[in-house]
């Protein structure tokens, strides 16, 4: 990826007012300082960065947003034709704001409540003073009557924050993760703020219609405002549109990279570096507890006791990313999924062979590409996922219509990807039955769902998606600055 080899960004340019600022957590780069001690700009993890970066570099736009370490001061730069605004977080802040109430309050209450969430005013105090610091940076840095497009969890109140600094710009808002129902959202101490927050936006976008429907129940419960089918009358006289808008991929580089004959050979080289088994199965995920990952290991291991499969002729390859290394219910995940792997490897590696080969690393995504060309089966079973966009890259990969996915029900690809083997995660009996189903699946029924599957992915890809939500965002903003008292 371009970004992804940018070496040393032309620093000082002049801050102008944008047309149209994108303000989300994370820049799209991170700094990072190689063991020589020379700094390096990296593309930051995560699906929001590849699903922005296309459309970005299309506008005259600007990107706000954290550069990936505590105490860093980085003056606005540009990188690949994108303007960035650096805002700096303390190491306190990282600790309470990030990792705190984002990644250990939100993060678990929005799933489910998969792990607790743990609820700290200190962390809420901090969430605050960062959202305004993110909220005054845009306000600086967005033209008269211009756009601010707000991303994700972290940043729930920059919306209202920022409409209040500039009343003339048209807001929106697009939540990556998941609405919880009201049972659960109500937990969170601070959840009328949060709403509040939200409600500043022209466009509150969400993955699934249930997400939206969630938000529009705690709107209505909580606040006492009047929501229609999609839209909510609040008393300043704005109908904020309340929508799912299902994010995607920028299909065009997987579609490429995956007809390189080099990217060919090492997914050649890859299968025969697994001792040619007869089915390469494969999950590619960050090391997240909403992933389902000890799950889909536990089922696998099973079908080896069991066997229903052997290590000569099926080999899985699980990539974990390091992510939230700090938070503690992320080093227990690691924990438990490695020894979970040990243990099967132990049982049923030969010395030619392993049940599964586990990388806790990150990869380039020309060697992605050449994993999901390897892969005759692509396992997804995440208890809770906002889209999950992995599934979409396998799929438009595979330009023989060859492979199987398997889905898990609960991610917000499973609402459009009818064609994937579905499953509930919490089953074990049933994802191993599934896995079978995808092993054992012959290949006509493979490129009839293959097809579909592509179809899909390929008529709705990112620029679709940001097309979609930025004509809604335009007209809503319409609306509500004639409407508005
Ligand atoms: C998810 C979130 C993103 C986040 C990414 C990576 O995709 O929706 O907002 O950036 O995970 O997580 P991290 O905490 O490393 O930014």
């Amino acid at each position: 990826m371009a970004l992804g080899s940018l070496e040393s960004p032309s620093r000082g340019v002049p801050v102008t007012a944008a047309e149209f600022v994108v303000v989300a957590n994370r820049l799209p780069v991170d700094r990072i300082i190689t063991p020589d001690g020379e700094e390096i700009w990296r593309t930051s993890p995560g699906g929001l960065v590849a699903a922005l970066e296309p459309m970005m570099r299309s506008v005259d736009g600007a990107w706000v947003g954290w550069a990936g370490q505590p105490d860093l001061d980085v003056p606005p730069f540009e990188a690949d034709g994108i303007r960035l605004l650096p805002v700096r977080l303390s190491a306190q802040e990282v600790e309470e704001y990030y990792e705190g109430f984002s990644n250990d309050t939100i993060w678990p209450l929005y799933h489910d409540v998969i792990a607790p969430p743990q609820y700290h005013r200190e962390w809420w105090e901090a969430y605050v003073t960062v959202n305004l610091r993110f909220a005054e940076a845009a306000a600086a840095a967005v033209a008269k009557g211009g756009t601010v497009w707000v991303h994700d969890y972290q940043l729930q109140l920059v919306p209202e924050m920022v409409r209040n600094l500039r009343p003339d710009i048209t807001v929106g808002y697009f939540h990556h993760i998941p609405f919880p129902a009201h049972g659960l959202y109500a937990q969170l101490p601070w959840r009328d703020q949060v709403l509040r927050g939200l409600l500043g936006a022209d466009v509150i976008g969400f993955q699934r219609a249930q997400d939206a429907t969630n938000f529009l129940a705690a709107a209505k419960r909580r606040l006492g405002h009047e929501t229609k089918a999609t839209t909510i009358a609040l008393p300043d006289g704005r109908t904020p549109l309340v929508k799912a808008f299902p994010i995607s991929i920028d299909t065009t580089p997987y579609r490429e990279l995956a007809q390189r004959p080099d990217i060919k050979a090492r997914a050649l080289e890859i299968r025969e570096g697994l001792g040619n088994p007869k089915r390469i199965l494969l999950g590619v995920d960050r090391l997240d507890y909403t992933k389902g990952i000890r799950h889909r290991i536990k089922a696998y291991g099973e079908l080896l006791d069991q066997g229903r499969i052997s290590v000569e002729d099926a080999a899985f390859i699980q990539v974990a990313s390091p992510s939230r290394e700090r938070v503690d219910a992320y080093m227990h995940l690691r924990d438990e999924v490695e020894l979970a792997i040990g243990r099967i490897n132990g049982d049923h590696d030969t010395l030619g062979h392993t049940a599964i080969r586990y990388l806790h690393q990150g990869f380039p995504r020309e060697e992605m590409v050449a994993m999901y060309l390897a892969a005759d089966v692509m396992l997804v079973t995440a208890l809770r996922d906002g889209m999950n966009l992995v599934a979409k890259e396998y799929i438009a990969t595979r330009a023989d219509n060859r492979g199987v996915l398997v889905l898990s029900e609960f991610t917000g690809a499973a609402d459009e990807l009818r064609q994937a083997v579905r499953v509930n995660p919490h089953d074990i009996e049933g994802v191993k039955d599934a896995i079978m189903t995808a092993i054992e699946m012959p290949r006509h029924e493979q490129s009839k769902r293959m097809r579909s599957l592509r179809k899909r992915v390929l008529e709705n890809d990112v620029s679709a998606w940001s097309r979609s939500f930025l004509t809604a965002l335009e007209d809503a903003g319409a609306r509500n600055r004639s409407g508005a008292s």
